[in-house]
C-alpha cells in the first residue's frame, strides 16, 4: 500500500477489530459454558448431597463442601443460617438479602390442632426454599441462583446496534489516530517541496515547530537546514558577483590597450581575434552579473509596462540585427492579439524576451520565420515565441533553463556558440515578475517558449 495514511488507518482499525472479535468470541463461549452448567445443574441432587454432608460432617463439613462446589460452577449457591447470613460469610445479593431476612425472621410454622398451617399474617402457605436441618436441629436455607442472564439478554437484544457502534467507534479512533500521525508528515512534505523549489523562507517554526516532541524538533531542524542552504546560496551569488566585478576592470584595461595597439600597427588578424574574444568575455561577465543580480533582491521598483510596445521594439531590433548581419534570411513576425499592461521590472522582462527571440533566430533554418504572439485573458498575458527549427529532445526540455546548460545539439554545432546562461537568466527574470516560463516542441516542428505574466 502506497498511502501511509491508509496503511496506518487500516492497521489500527484491524487491531481494534480483532480485539473486539476475540473478546466477543470468548464472551460468547463463556456464556455458553454458563448455559451448559445451568442446564446440567440438578438442584435436587445438590440439595440431597448438602443434606447428607450436613448430617454426617456437620456445619464445618457443609462449609468446605460448599466452597468446593462453588468453585466448580458459575451457579451461585448460598446456604443461609437462621441469622440470615451465608455460612461462607459472603454478601448476599441485595434483593435476596432483604427478602430472606423477612422470610427467615419469622418463626417456623407451627401446626395447629387440625394439622393446618397457622393462619398468621406473614406466613406463606409453602416455603419456596429448600431447607436443611442440621444434627443440632439448626435450620439452613439453601438458595441456588443462576448467573444473572441480563448481559446475555442485553447482547441478544441489541446485537446489531452493538456491531454498528463498534464499527463507528473503531473507525473514528483509527481515523483520528492516523490523522494525528499523518498531518505533520504532510506539512513536512509541503515544506520540503517548497525548499526544493527554491523557497527557502518556508518556515515550520510557526506551526508544527512549536511542538515540544520529536516532530517539533524535526521541524525546527528543517528550518535550520533551509536557513543554512539560503546562506550558502547567498554566499555563492556574492562570490560570483565579486569575481565578475574583479574581472571587468582588467578586461576594460586590456581593451584600451588593444585599441592602442590597433592604432599603432593597424588591423591584424590576431588583434581582431583578441578583440572578438574579449567582447565574448565581456558579454559572459555581463551575463553572470545579470544572473547574480536577479538571484538577489532587486533594488529598483516595478513599473507599469505596455508589453505590446515593448515586444514590438524588441522584434524591430532583432529584425534589424538579422538584416544587418544577414542571418540566413530569418524574419521575426509579431502578432499582437491584445494590449496588455503589466507591473514589472523593465530590464528583466526586456532581457528575457530579447534572449528568447534571439535563441529562436539562431536555431531557425534558412529563410524561415520566427512567430511572436501576444495574447491576454482576464488575469494574465501570454507571450509565445515559435520557431521552425529542430526543437529540443524531450529529456532536455527542463534542463535548458539550468545555468550553463547547453543542449547536445548546440555543443556539437560549431556555429552555435553560447554560454548556456541565456535561458537561466530569462527564467529568473520572469520569476521575479511573478510569471512562469516553459518550453515545448511544436507538432509542426520547432520549439515554442511560452511566458505567462500576471496583468497589472
Ligand atoms: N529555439 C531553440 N531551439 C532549439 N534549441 C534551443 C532554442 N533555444 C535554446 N535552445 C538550446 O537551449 C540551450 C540553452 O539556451 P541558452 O540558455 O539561451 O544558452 P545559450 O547561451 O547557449 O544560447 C542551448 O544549448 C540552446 O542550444
Ligand atoms: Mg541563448
Amino acid at each position: 500500500m502506497r498511502n501511509l495514511f491508509a496503511r496506518i488507518f487500516l492497521s489500527f482499525w484491524l487491531i481494534i477489530l480483532i480485539t473486539i472479535i476475540v473478546a466477543g468470541i470468548s464472551g460468547y463461549y463463556y456464556s455458553n459454558r454458563i448455559d451448559e452448567h445451568i442446564t446440567n445443574f440438578e438442584v435436587s441432587d445438590t440439595v440431597i448431597e448438602a443434606g447428607v454432608i450436613l448430617e454426617n460432617q456437620g456445619l464445618s463439613g457443609l462449609r468446605s463442601w460448599l466452597g468446593r462446589t462453588q468453585s466448580a460452577t458459575p451457579i451461585r449457591i448460598f446456604i443461609i443460617d437462621r441469622g440470615g447470613r451465608d455460612i461462607l460469610g459472603r454478601q448476599l445479593p441485595q434483593d435476596i438479602d432483604r427478602w430472606i431476612k423477612r422470610f427467615i425472621s419469622f418463626p417456623p410454622p407451627r401446626m395447629d390442632r387440625r394439622n393446618r398451617i397457622a393462619r398468621q399474617r406473614n406466613l406463606m402457605p409453602a416455603r419456596p426454599l429448600t431447607q436443611l436441618v442440621g444434627p443440632d436441629n439448626q435450620i439452613y436455607t439453601m438458595i441456588v441462583l443462576p448467573e444473572p442472564p441480563t448481559y446475555e439478554w442485553m447482547l441478544k437484544q441489541s446485537r446489531s446496534l452493538i456491531i454498528l457502534l463498534t464499527l463507528l467507534v473503531s473507525i473514528s479512533i483509527s481515523y483520528l489516530l492516523s490523522r494525528a500521525i499523518i498531518q505533520p508528515v504532510r506539512q513536512f512534505r509541503k515544506a520540503t517541496i517548497a525548499i526544493s523549489q527554491g523557497d527557502l523562507d518556508s518556515h515550520l517554526g510557526d506551526t508544527i515547530g512549536k511542538r515540544q516532541d520529536e516532530i517539533g524538533k524535526l521541524a525546527r531542524d528543517l528550518d535550520e537546514m533551509a536557513k543554512k542552504i539560503q546562506e550558502a546560496s547567498d554566499q555563492q551569488i556574492e562570490l560570483s558577483r565579486n569575481i565578475s566585478h574583479e574581472l571587468r576592470s582588467p578586461l576594460a584595461r586590456m581593451r584600451v590597450a588593444l585599441e592602442l595597439a590597433q592604432r599603432k600597427t593597424g588591423e591584424t588578424y590576431e588583434l581582431s581575434r583578441i578583440e572578438s574574444e574579449s567582447k565574448k568575455l565581456d558579454k559572459l561577465i555581463g551575463q553572470i552579473l545579470s544572473y547574480s543580480k536577479l538571484k538577489g533582491e532587486i533594488e529598483e521598483n516595478k513599473k507599469k509596462i505596455d508589453l505590446a510596445a515593448l515586444v514590438h521594439e524588441i522584434v524591430d531590433n532583432v529584425n534589424f540585427e538579422c538584416k544587418s548581419t544577414g542571418i540566413d534570411d530569418v524574419e521575426v513576425i509579431f502578432q499582437k492579439n491584445a494590449q496588455p499592461v503589466i507591473n514589472g521590472f523593465t530590464f528583466a522582462i526586456t532581457g528575457a524576451i530579447e534572449n528568447i527571440i534571439r535563441n529562436a533566430v539562431h536555431h531557425s533554418p534558412k529563410k524561415s520565420v520566427v512567430r511572436v504572439t501576444l495574447d491576454a485573458d482576464k488575469q494574465s498575458t501570454i507571450i509565445k515565441v515559435q520557431d521552425q527549427g529542430k526543437g529540443i529532445n524531450k529529456g532536455e526540455m527542463e534542463k535548458i533553463f539550468y545555468p550553463f546548460y547547453r543542449t547536445s545539439d548546440a555543443k556539437n554545432d560549431k556555429n552555435k556558440k553560447g554560454s548556456g546562461l541565456g535561458l537561466a537568466i530569462a527564467k529568473l527574470a520572469i520569476k521575479k515578475n511573478s510569471g512562469n516560463i516553459e518550453a515545448y516542441n511544436l507538432d509542426e516542428g520547432g520549439l515554442c517558449i511560452q511566458i505567462s505574466l500576471p496583468l497589472a
